[in-house]
């Protein structure tokens, strides 16, 4: 039997702890640093060490004799954990250092995308102290644009400015205050989804697509926040869809990755506008989504662990997914994004567990289960079609009953329908 580690704490994490609890061959499912939320699942241990500490992680995994590790979050990749776990001789599921740009440099990315013909909006990048130059395009290339801040910025490093001078103050702020380089780039229009892919140089398997709502109320309004729900699969993207995105964008990706000395290792998370000219690319992660990977792992039908050693051996396997819908709806702590509350008491019914994932979670000895910061679970629920999977979470989100919280209600609307006649147009091509 196999152990496995996990690193980090949130709903994506135990959404991976509960795949591997479930696999035949895993009898021990370590997270690092988890949250007690994951603890009614007999399998899953929670182990004090911060997905910063690799040293401590290293020597958690070699004492413990860990089969696996798979990492959450995007952090400890910047920091080189699967280096270091490599040159330690010990499996790990995740990308280099230097891959990582992938996801941490807008430029790196934009200029792979260029060396092999992918598809993605016309962009032009400025360097910090360039403000003036940058001004200038703008206003040539007038609204509407998108402006991106290169490296990691947690979310917020994306604006689609409404006027002008909401652009120039932006461009201002990021470029001067924050002296941070910046892409201006073409707005797309089409139907926008998350796509997924284990990567091990030329090697890809397929992890399916999802949707998620970034901002905080309903209807798309308000802040962005880490994600307020997702559904997958994405109803109209069919197998003729996927040969596309495989062929078009993640072999060719992955090919040259490789031939560029820096071969990719892990999940490949294609953020994609699918627009009347074909899929264009919007960026790259190089992990899996999160709220994203709370759906999408529940539908596969294969053995995870299986997946992973595919993956790690350069072998063939075949991916099923179930033929159903899922749909995830956030919980979150009043105030969230800006000031949510804390220390919120949650007492969930034994019955509804099976249905939740936990994220923002706290213990006392006094209080039980308590809320962590703004997002505190996800709600999931299944279905054969996208409806009936959205009423089935919401029928969990009501039976909740836990002040000082709230949830959007339009998640699983479908909204890849947004935008969807340029896909039509694609499609009929
Ligand atoms: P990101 O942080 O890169 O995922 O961007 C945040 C959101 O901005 C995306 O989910 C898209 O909805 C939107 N976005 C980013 N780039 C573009 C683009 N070139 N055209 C249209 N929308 C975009
Ligand atoms: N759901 C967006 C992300 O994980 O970055």
């Amino acid at each position: 039997m196999k152990s496995v580690l996990i690193i980090g704490s949130g709903g994506r994490e135990h959404a991976i702890a509960r795949s591997f609890s479930e696999s035949m061959t895993v009898e021990t499912v370590y997270v690092a640093p988890g949250n007690p939320g994951m603890l009614s699942n007999a399998k899953i241990e929670c182990v004090n060490i911060q997905v910063t500490e690799i040293e401590l992680l290293i020597e958690f995994a070699q004492i413990n004799h860990i089969d696996l590790t798979f990492v959450g979050p995007e952090q400890p990749l910047e920091l080189g954990i699967v280096d270091s776990f490599m040159e330690h001789n010990l499996a790990i599921v995740g990308p280099t250092k230097s891959a990582a740009q992938l996801e941490n440099s807008k430029n790196f990315a934009k200029d792979i995308m260029k060396q092999v013909d992918v598809k993605t909006a016309q962009y032009k990048f400025f360097e910090p102290k360039s403000y003036s130059s940058a001004k200038e395009y703008a206003q040539t290339l007038g609204l509407p644009f998108v402006i991106k801040a290169d490296g990691l910025m947690s979310g917020k490093g994306v604006v689609i400015p409404e006027t002008m001078d909401e652009a120039l103050t932006t461009l201002k702020d990021m470029m001067e205050t924050n002296n941070k380089p910046v892409l201006i780039e073409e707005f797309l229009i089409g139907s926008e989804f998350s796509h997924f892919s284990l990567i091990n140089g030329t090697h890809v398997i397929p992890l399916g697509t999802s949707c998620d709502y970034k901002r905080v109320a309903d209807g798309d309004q308000g802040l962005n926040t880490g994600g307020m729900g997702a559904f997958a699969p994405v109803p109209w993207f069919n197998e003729v869809e996927q040969k596309i995105v495989q062929s078009e964008i993640v072999q060719p990706i992955a090919d040259r990755m490789v031939e560029i000395g820096t071969p990719f290792t892990g999940v490949l998370y294609t953020g994609i506008i699918w627009t009347a000219d074909g899929p264009k690319v919007i960026e790259f992660n190089t992990r899996l989504g999160d709220p994203e990977t709370q759906v999408l792992l529940p539908l596969l039908e294969n053995d995870i662990y299986d997946v992973m050693e595919a993956h790690l051996n350069h072998s063939p396997i075949d991916i099923k997914f179930k033929n159903e819908f899922n749909v995830g709806v956030v919980l979150a702590a009043t105030g969230y994004p800006t000031t949510p509350m804390n220390h919120i008491p949650l007492n969930i019914a034994d019955d509804l567990t099976e249905h939740i994932l936990f994220a923002g979670i706290t213990e006392s000895p006094d209080s039980g289960l308590l809320s962590k910061g703004g997002r505190i679970l996800i709600g999931l629920g299944n279905g054969q079609s996208l409806e009936e999977a959205k009423i089935n979470a919401y029928k969990v989100m009501k039976n909740l009953d836990i002040k000082d919280t709230f949830y959007r209600e339009d998640i699983g609307l479908n909204r890849s329908n947004q935008y969807l006649e340029e896909v039509q147009e694609w499609q009929k091509k």
